[in-house]
């Protein structure tokens, strides 16, 4: 079947507001009477949430290739079941990041290269790419100390857990993907105020989508 929905991805390193954010770009959309499907990875399928327990907790040293294979795992189950049926269904699809992060934390943070990482990506999302990826952007320092302190006693995750050389190399990594593709990546300035990154993410994605000619749909 014909893809007829609009696919938006969220991205950012880890620190950077992107959860709220994302929570409100979704009641945004809806506001205005867009038909939207929310969803996140590493997650959003069952099975994907068992692999995303897995990549969260694993404290043996995983290796980067067995990484980067779990997230595509998981990706392909989340394509399939999910993303692709919603965009045939003419929705609007809004991801909590996905496959840029696997570029940009595999290929360049973990140094697996864009190589290994575009193989898995073409034969996994194939055609099913993101036609607008916001990239929330700050300094790793402080996006490093804001995750540290949001995740305060509830134990860090094992990426934010890499340090600051990790952190700082990822947004490098996003920088480069918008220098590659500015059409479709936008970098936000997360070091605005949370109301005016807001703002900013709100005017972008209604450009794109006027733009785009996507029409709200009314809800049944
Ligand atoms: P999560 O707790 O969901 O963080 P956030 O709320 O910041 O999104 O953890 C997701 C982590 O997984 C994050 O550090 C980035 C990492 N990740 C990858 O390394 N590769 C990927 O392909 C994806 C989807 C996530």
């Amino acid at each position: 079947m014909k893809r007829r929905g609009f696919f938006i991805t969220l991205e950012g390193i880890d620190g950077t507001g992107k959860s709220t954010q994302f929570r409100r770009l979704l009641l945004h959309l809806r506001k205005q009477g867009y038909k939207v499907r929310a969803t996140r990875e590493p997650g959003g399928t069952p099975v994907g949430e068992k692999v995303r327990a897995i990549l969260m907790t694993e404290k043996d040293d995983l290796s980067a290739l067995a990484e980067l294979a779990l997230f595509y795992a998981a990706r392909a189950q989340h394509v399939e079941k999910v993303i692709r049926p919603a965009l045939e269904r003419g929705e609007l699809v809004v991801s909590d990041r996905f496959n840029d992060c696997s570029f940009v934390y595999q290929g360049y943070a973990r140094g697996l290269g864009t190589k290994a990482v575009r193989l898995f990506d073409r034969v996994i999302c194939g055609p099913t790419q993101p036609d607008l990826t916001l990239v929330l952007d700050l300094d790793a320092r402080f996006a490093l100390e804001r995750a540290l302190d949001r995740d305060a006693g509830s134990g860090t995750s094992r990426f934010e857990a890499a340090g600051l050389e990790f952190q700082q190399r990822a947004r490098a990594g996003y920088l480069a993907r918008a220098r590659r593709e500015p059409e479709r990546v936008r970098v936000i300035d997360a070091s605005l105020s949370m109301r005016e990154v807001q703002t900013e993410i709100a005017n972008v994605v209604n450009e794109v989508l006027r733009g785009r000619g996507q029409k709200p749909e009314v809800r049944s």
